[in-house]
């Protein structure tokens, strides 16, 4: 069996910087292969310096070395680096119809924080990748958009994160209350996405993040 499944159930045991005593039987069980199956790939960790192994009577002690935490420190990066490279796959969806409310209310601050006028109104889209818009944007810093009072009614405080949609530069707007889940992206750009990308429901979307930040 490939060693990764079996180094990170190992990792989930906890046998990272102590011994842990583990059963064979529970650890092929685990993986979904047979008990000798388990145990050559334990043999083969051993002798590849990956795994430490004692046994002691019928038991059966293993700790990760050095070298496999850093083979699971670099393929975690490498992981990082193949997924989460500001990208943000999502679907077309509509929303409640107050997207152009708001961004008529917030227009002339768009405009001073991000630079350019936007079309009033918000593009939805249901988040397929990653999981939440929150996985794709916590290590990026977001402009703040301060809220203000208008008319008796208080307007919160908008984060806004600069994206590019097949060539357009638009932002994802995160109100700071917000009715949306994190599956939701809100999108304001200078002209009408759906119109000038031919976007309908259901269709499929990938955005890039332009604005890298440090957490
Ligand atoms: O009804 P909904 O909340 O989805 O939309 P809205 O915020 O009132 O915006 C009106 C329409 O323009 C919706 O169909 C949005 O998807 C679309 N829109 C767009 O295509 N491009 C933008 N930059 C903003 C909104």
């Amino acid at each position: 069996m490939e060693k990764i499944p079996l180094l990170l159930e190992l990792a989930k045991l906890g046998a990272i910087g102590e011994r842990k005593a583990i059963t064979v039987r529970e650890l092929a069980e685990k993986l979904g292969v047979s008990p000798q199956t388990a145990l050559r790939s334990i043999d083969s960790l051993v002798e590849e310096g990956l795994l430490e192994r004692e046994v002691l009577g019928r038991r059966t002690y293993v700790e990760l070395t050095e070298k496999a935490m850093e083979y699971l420190e670099n393929l975690y990066s490498e992981l990082g680096k193949a997924l989460y490279n500001g990208v943000i796959v999502g679907e077309v969806i509509s929303g409640l119809g107050e997207g152009a409310y708001y961004i008529e209310q917030y227009r002339e601050r768009i405009h001073e924080y991000l630079g350019f006028d936007p079309y009033p109104g918000t593009l939805n889209l249901r988040v397929i990748f990653p999981r939440t818009i929150f996985d794709a944007l916590c290590t990026v810093r977001p402009t703040l958009i301060p809220g203000f009072v208008k008319g008796g009614r208080s307007f919160g405080d908008v984060k806004a994160y600069s994206v590019r949609i097949k060539g357009v530069n638009g932002a994802i707007v995160v109100p700071s209350r917000t009715v949306h889940p994190p599956k939701i992206a809100e999108i304001i750009a200078p002209t009408n996405l759906r119109e000038s990308l031919g976007l309908k429901d259901g269709d499929r979307l990938k955005l890039y993040i332009t604005e890298e930040g440090e957490k």
